[in-house]
């Protein structure tokens, strides 16, 4: 993280004091407000994002120790430095009890005074590289949340890591259940903002007016309806995480209106003249072919260049079909649960569910393991209990063998009948109305055995 990136809060109801504050850490590369009093602090902490408070302890009104607590209650992640008077280091071993990082003495030298934000900065940003570091290490198999380790979520890992360090807009693409949002709630996790809100907004599910006072926000009397005022998504956020969902989905003019947001970092309640500020990081998602979204003209060009600073590719699951085994287990351990068993998947099942190739991605996978663990009677999750349009795929597979639906269909109700038969071939033939010849050329033609029964019984 750059000093630049953060934002010094200097509080001090004497003009001198403050502009002494604001030069030395401007010199620094801080990015500098100030406030006269701890109320009008509150005021500026509560519409933008303030990384470090400094305030003196003696003003008029609500002293720096009653600030530096409202502080560490409400603004988790704002680190406090406070400023005492010569003499009254009483009050700074106070300040440091309540959770103060520091505190310096006035009249300081310049020097002193830097080192302390110096040592801030520094244990800020190991803070935050050990918060990423948390994240990776919570599973093994992937990043956050995030399981998989195929070369091209190695890719989408590394770009979250980098997107997660700064504020720039992330544009997340990919097809339906490919884990977009899961990619949105992993950068704001792993960010030195994770503690500030995280606000999902799905484009496509409201109205077009109520998206816009959503997001906007609206005052009061703007629309029949509006009794209230109501600040909107994007200034509430408070220096978090707004997350655009099927952002091709958001109405043309609502992207211009956003696109203005975004450039000038205010936002425009729906019937009022002011302008809020708006410090929200926006990450936006879309499972559409964006470029093609364009030029039909639903997606505004100037929005998409706005939003596409970082954008994140997300893999279809059948271009990762490495990851399958792992996904599975994932899942496994995660629902069952809820079930109350330990479940294993057959090799005939596993062979299966590789074999698929996922139109629904990801999402698709975890319904189909729930089901199983739901409709399966033992502790084994059999082919039987996958959902056929898994067993039958249509069209053929993206990898494995060429086995066309037909012939699939044919091999399963062979080895159902089989399995049905006890193993007894005659009767399964019965079963199936074919001759005893034709069973044992099926059988010899899928290479069906003993052993292939016992796997899927
Ligand atoms: N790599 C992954 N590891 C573990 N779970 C995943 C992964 N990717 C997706 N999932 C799970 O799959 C489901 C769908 O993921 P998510 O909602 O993030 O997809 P999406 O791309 O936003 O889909 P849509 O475009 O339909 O909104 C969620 O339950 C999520 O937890
Ligand atoms: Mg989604």
């Amino acid at each position: 993280m750059q000093l630049g990136d953060q934002t010094v809060l200097v509080v001090d109801d004497e003009p001198s004091a403050r502009d002494l504050c604001r030069k030395i850490l401007k010199v620094q590369g801080f990015r500098v407000e100030e406030a006269e009093s701890a109320a009008r602090a509150l005021e500026i902490l509560e519409r933008s994002l303030i990384d470090i408070v400094l305030t003196d302890v003696c003003m008029p009104g609500m002293d720096g120790m009653e600030l530096l607590k409202i502080v560490k209650s409400r603004f988790v992640g704002t680190d406090t430095v406070i400023m005492t008077g010569f003499g009254s280091i009483p009050a700074a071993v106070e300040a440091m009890k309540l959770g103060a990082y520091d505190y310096i003495t006035k009249p300081f030298k310049v020097d002193d005074f830097r080192r302390v934000f110096e040592r801030l900065v520094a244990l800020r940003d190991l803070a935050a590289e050990n918060r990423s570091l948390r994240e990776q290490l919570k599973t093994r198999h992937g990043y956050a949340n995030l399981v998989g380790t195929a070369p091209k979520m190695q890719k989408v890992y590394r770009t979250i890591l980098k997107a997660s360090a700064k504020r720039h807009p992330v544009l997340i693409l990919g097809e339906s259940g490919t884990g977009k949002e899961l990619v949105a709630r992993a950068i704001h996790a792993s960010s030195p903002w994770r503690d500030r809100p995280f606000v999902p907004v799905d484009c496509g599910a409201l109205a077009p007016t109520l998206i816009e006072s959503e997001l906007f926000g609206h005052v009061r009397g703007a629309f029949t309806g509006a009794t209230q005022n109501r600040q909107g998504l994007l200034a509430s956020a408070r220096g978090g995480t707004v997350f655009l969902d099927e952002i091709a989905e958001l109405p043309v003019e609502l992207q211009a209106k956003l696109l203005r947001a975004l450039q000038e970092r205010e936002v425009k309640p729906i019937g009022s003249n002011e302008r809020t500020p708006m410090d929200a990081r926006i990450i936006a998602a879309t499972n559409q072919d964006i470029e093609a979204a364009i030029k039909r003209g639903s997606v505004r060009k100037d929005l998409y260049f706005r939003l596409n600073v970082v954008s994140i590719k997300m893999p279809p699951l059948r271009e990762r079909k490495s990851d399958i085994a792992a996904l599975v287990r994932y899942f496994v351990e995660r629902h069952q649960g809820e079930e109350g068993r330990v479940a294993e998947v057959s090799s005939e099942a596993m062979a299966r569910l590789m074999n698929y190739n996922w139109p629904g991605n990801v999402r698709e996978l975890e319904n189909c393991i729930q089901r199983a663990l739901v409709l399966g009677a033992g502790p084994v999750i059999q082919t039987k209990d996958l959902p056929s349009n898994v067993l039958y795929q249509v069209g053929p597979p993206t990898e494995g063998p060429e086995i066309s639906p037909l012939e699939e269909m044919e091999r399963r109700a062979i080895l159902e009948a089989l399995r049905a038969a006890g193993g007894d071939r005659l009767r399964a033939a019965k079963m199936l109305g074919i001759g005893k010849t034709t069973i044992y050329r099926k059988l010899k033609e899928y290479r069906l055995g003993d052993e292939d029964l016992a796997k899927s019984a």
